[in-house]
């Protein structure tokens, strides 16, 4: 497994969809966000087909892997209805998330141990239909073994604790667990990447851990294009990225 020099980045599409849902209509279209995506460099692209179909649908999702050759990684529930459309589907890759509160840890990523068996099943099917298969867990080490032990991929961590604590020993503090979790995963054979609430201010940090490969960022891009467009907002949060792991920023 190699580990790119400048985590990639994925930018998850969702809330583009929030506000074309918000009137109902078409617009702005997640397709149109997705070629903007690809013109800024983005290395991917990421949608959570939810459940409740709060913002992605259905027909969205063909019609951005139409529309761009960007992988797409699917964010979904670990239930049979989703594994049956993303088999259906195959798109490059899979992070399985929580949406019920049961199948959440206290950090808000999935209860690999606690759900065991249900992702011993779905996992490696998934897998098996040509799918990478990522875990969206906590920065837990009891959790980057099960996931292991599940036969998963990747796992991604999950960073909102991060990005929420204080700047300061709140904040050094859910970097370390973050710094923790990686090295094991990495030590374990797992790739790593890592998400939620990543902003132009904190995603330096989390950018400079050296075995972090991916990254994937969605609600802050999505409301910094109303001020500089996706585009632009884009190419600041790669260009922020990589001086991250240069080791150029805080
Ligand atoms: N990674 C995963 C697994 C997610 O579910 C999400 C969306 O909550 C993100 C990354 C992106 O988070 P944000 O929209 O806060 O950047």
């Amino acid at each position: 497994m190699t580990i790119p020099a400048i985590p990639r980045l994925g930018v998850n599409l969702d809330h583009v969809a929030t506000l074309r849902n918000a009137r109902g209509g078409s617009h702005p279209d997640p397709v149109r966000a997705a070629l903007a995506a690809a013109q800024a460099g983005a290395d991917g692209i990421t949608v959570h087909l939810r459940e409740d179909r709060r913002h992605i649908g259905d027909l969205d999702l063909p019609r951005i892997m139409a529309a761009t050759r960007l992988p797409l990684n699917l964010e979904m529930a670990a239930t049979d209805e989703m594994t049956e459309i993303a088999c259906h589907l195959s798109p490059h890759a899979i992070c399985l998330v929580p949406e019920r509160r049961a199948e959440r840890t206290t950090e808000g990523g999935l209860d690999v141990v606690g759900d065991f068996a249900r992702l011993s099943r779905i996992v490696p099917k998934l897998a098996a239909a040509g799918m990478r298969v990522s875990l969206f867990i906590g920065p837990d080490a009891d959790q980057v073994r099960a996931a292991h032990q599940v036969a998963a991929h990747v796992v991604e961590l999950h960073t909102g604790a991060y990005g929420e604590a204080a700047v300061g020993p709140a904040r050094a503090d859910e970097l370390r667990r973050l710094t923790e979790a990686a090295k094991l995963a990495d030590e374990i054979g797992l790739e790593v990447h890592a998400g939620h609430g990543l902003t132009f201010d904190n995603v330096g940090s989390v950018a400079a851990l050296p075995q972090v490969a991916e990254l994937n960022i969605g609600h802050f891009l999505v409301g910094e294009a109303l001020f500089v467009g996706l585009v632009a907002a884009i190419q600041e949060m790669r260009a922020l990225i990589a001086a991250g792991r240069s080791g150029q920023s805080s």
